[in-house]
């Protein structure tokens, strides 16, 4: 047996419970259940299997502790739930990522979802660690391949950065996050799916991401039938996993699907907890919980890798300013937003290249590259402006030449945005060759 797997059975034998605590129920209350006898045994966090008068169980985790009661939020509603129930006290078993995990689908406590057993690494890891100190940090590194042409190009990613991804609901979120999941280039992929429907997580990992996908990626799920507390742990234990791998140098794609429902599971826990909306309906806390979390991924250390974050962000209509939105495009180094007319009319990725930003840019690219995106935003935005007149028929050839140039560029704009390529290195250059191809055809040149 090797030293790597005798650390993991001492680690395991360790989190061996000794003894079980047992309190007993003696309220319930506000969807909590308050019970005795374990409040000096107890820590915030810790799990609990309460067992009800019919012998079922049901499960949860200490919310808060007084002198005499500890509070539980259960996992799901405490029907049934009696005064006098016995309720069990576990201590969370270590989250302790494993190199091992990569290609497997795992729970924010580190057990497998995927019904083979699962070794946990060495060294265990807090779920909700700081971000690393700014002043130890790499500055943003190199362009990404990313196997998009559009991201490739006009909205480069670099090592490092940092990116929202916001649309409405069925725009392409999760197929575009897939997308880069299986063709960006990165060692090692990390990918949080946060509230989703079992049957969801099931189809993305075994249809959408696929056997090819799954070769490189860890994903942590939390479905939404389980408890706020369990999906806000999803997002955090991911990103430990992230930190492991960046920890060893390996450079990490970290994706999050999405910071929308991880922010909605911290809602309900702050009511629960007493706390008052007040940014339109969210608590005050959920600021610092979003920004710690995007905080956590970025450029690495000397000797460590980078973690590379896209976060998809739910918005309803085009309200980029609701509270989520608004926070994360705050404290993210760009955003991509996609839309649903151009979903609607069957161009995918729907990327709005126009509303979106990429604040690698202009250093992520030479000054040649500047200069072709600067085209292409200049004549994308002609198109935008006289679309409406255009597609009335009202627009004349003639009057205004970058609009002339902006509606003959417009259809192989369209097609280039589609367009997958593949992600080697060489791939930026032959992405931005294309490009150039499609303005010289429209008769728009490069200096
Ligand atoms: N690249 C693509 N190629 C073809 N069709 C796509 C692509 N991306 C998205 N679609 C279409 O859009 C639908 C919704 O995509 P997806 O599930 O990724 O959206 P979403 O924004 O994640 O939705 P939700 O808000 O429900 O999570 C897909 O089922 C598919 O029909
Ligand atoms: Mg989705």
């Amino acid at each position: 047996m090797m030293a790597h797997d005798l650390t993991t059975l001492k680690l395991e034998v360790e989190n061996l419970p000794q003894t079980v605590p047992v309190g007993r129920v003696i309220g319930v209350e506000g969807g909590q259940i308050q019970i005795s006898g374990l409040s000096d045994k107890a820590e915030i966090g810790d799990r609990l299997v309460l067992q009800r008068g019919s012998g079922e169980h049901l499960s949860g985790e200490v919310l808060r502790i007084a002198s005499e009661t500890v509070h539980m939020l259960p996992d799901a509603a405490p029907d049934g739930v009696a005064l006098d129930n016995p309720v069990f006290l576990y201590r969370v078993p270590a989250f302790a990522p494993s190199n091992r995990w990569i290609g497997r689908v795992i729970d924010p406590f580190g057990q497998p979802l995927d019904d083979k057993p699962l070794s946990r690494g060495p060294i265990p890891r807090p779920v909700f660690a700081a971000p690393p100190r700014a002043g130890l940090r790499r500055p943003m590194g190199q362009r990404l391949p990313t196997g998009l042409a559009v991201l490739n190009t006009v909205l480069p990613i670099v090592a490092g950065q940092r990116v929202g991804l916001f649309a409405g609901s069925g725009v392409g979120k999760s197929r575009l996050l897939a997308g880069l999941a299986k063709g960006m280039h990165a060692d090692v992929v990390v990918l949080a799916l946060i509230g989703e429907r079992g049957r969801e997580v099931n189809d993305f990992v075994h249809r959408v991401l696929g056997p090819d996908g799954m070769k490189r990626a860890v994903v942590v799920a939390a479905t939404s039938d389980q408890s706020a507390l369990v999906r806000r742990r999803c997002a955090g234990a991911a990103m430990a996993v992230a930190e492991h791998f960046r920890d060893l140098g390996q450079n990490v794609l970290f994706l999050a699907d999405s910071v929308t429902r991880f922010a909605e599971a911290h809602r309900e826990i702050a009511s629960a907890m007493g706390e008052s909306p007040s940014l339109r309906g969210y608590p005050p806390s959920v600021t610092p919980q979003i920004t710690s979390l995007c905080e956590r991924a970025g450029p690495g250390g000397p000797s460590q890798g980078d973690i590379t974050a896209v976060f998809s962000v739910l918005v309803a209509g085009s309200d980029m300013d609701e509270p989520v939105a608004d926070i994360l495009r705050g404290v993210l180094d760009g955003h991509v937003v996609l839309s649903r007319e151009i979903a609607e009319r069957g161009r995918f990725p729907a990327i709005d290249v126009a509303r979106s930003v990429s604040r690698s840019l202009p250093n992520a690219a030479n000054e040649s590259e500047n200069r072709i995106i600067a085209e292409v935003r200049k004549h994308l935005g002609s198109y935008e402006q006289s679309e409406v007149m255009i597609r009335a028929g009202l627009y004349t050839e003639g009057s205004d030449p970058v609009l002339d140039a902006a509606v003959r560029l417009w259809p192989d704009l369209d097609a280039f945005f589609a367009r997958s390529d593949h992600s080697d290195a060489a791939d930026i250059r032959g992405s931005f060759d294309r490009l150039t191809l499609v303005l010289r055809r429209a008769g728009i040149s490069i200096l």
